[in-house]
């Protein structure tokens, strides 16, 4: 829930007229980040999960109204089976210490993407995260776990078309994952990688860009306020002009 007032924004160095309704994020570089320090992989992983506290607090108490992340995608279920383990059994130690801060924050879990694909025991930890907090009235956290781009859209078309003959973009965003999160204002990639990697593809048509090198452990509250920044001195035109004529 929003917390700071517009003098607090200011002094932060933000615009409080323009601050993104919905961020999403793609975590990466925790691999490197421990290797770099001649660390297991693991332990970049760990530090991942510690880096989300600040983010998900600082991202609430500035006003943004979605954010989503990219824990893990389809892509990911490739990796070798003891990485993958490491990554659910942070997933649910994630959860169990911090769902109630989170509850107490207002904050509204949702993930998205097929999580039946996970074990039970994350499929039921999630699930329960989303149950208590659904009716919260604050950020609303969509969490992409086993997350295709392609894949929502297709299931989101077939459903529009079982619905419809010809759905129309409306119908098809209704039936997105982050249906109520809305198109995406600021998309930021850690970790020096300049893709999109199958995120939100539909979601992030007019999204405005933010690449940085530093690895996703790093990725602190002034990180986020430089991208919050950046994003406030872009010239959104959504392809149109601006009221002067000039493009
Ligand atoms: C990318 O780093 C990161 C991931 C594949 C996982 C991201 C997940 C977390 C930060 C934690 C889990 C999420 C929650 C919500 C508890 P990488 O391994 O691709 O890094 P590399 O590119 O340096 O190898």
């Amino acid at each position: 829930m929003k917390k700071y007032s517009d003098r607090e924004l200011i002094a932060f160095g933000l615009d409080p007229k323009r601050i993104p309704k919905h961020v999403a994020i793609i975590m990466d570089g925790n691999g490197r980040w421990a290797t770099a320090k001649g660390l297991p992989r693991a332990a970049g992983h760990r530090a991942g999960v510690n880096a989300l506290k600040d983010i998900i607090r600082f991202t609430s108490d500035v006003g943004v109204e979605s954010l989503t992340l990219y824990a893990f995608s389809t892509e990911n279920r490739k990796r070798p089976k003891d990485e993958i383990g490491i990554l659910c059994g942070l997933l649910i130690e994630y959860f169990n210490r911090e769902i109630d801060e989170l509850h107490e924050n207002g904050v509204r879990i949702k993930s998205i993407g097929d999580l039946s694909w996970f074990p039970m025991a994350v499929q039921e930890t999630v699930r329960a995260a989303e149950k208590k907090t659904a009716d919260n009235p604050g950020l609303k956290l969509n969490i992409a776990l086993n997350y295709g781009g392609r894949a929502e859209l297709l299931r989101a078309m077939k459903l529009a078309f079982s619905e419809s003959a010809e759905p129309n973009e409306t119908a098809i965003s209704r039936f997105l994952y982050t249906a109520d999160s809305g198109d995406v204002d600021l998309l930021i990639r850690t970790g020096g990688e300049a893709r999109v990697s199958n995120f939100l593809l539909w979601q992030i048509a007019y999204a405005e860009l933010y690449f940085t090198d530093v690895k996703w452990p790093n990725f602190t509250r002034e990180e986020l306020i430089k991208a919050l920044r950046d994003f406030a001195g872009r010239d959104r035109r959504y392809g149109g002009l601006k009221p002067n004529g000039a493009k």
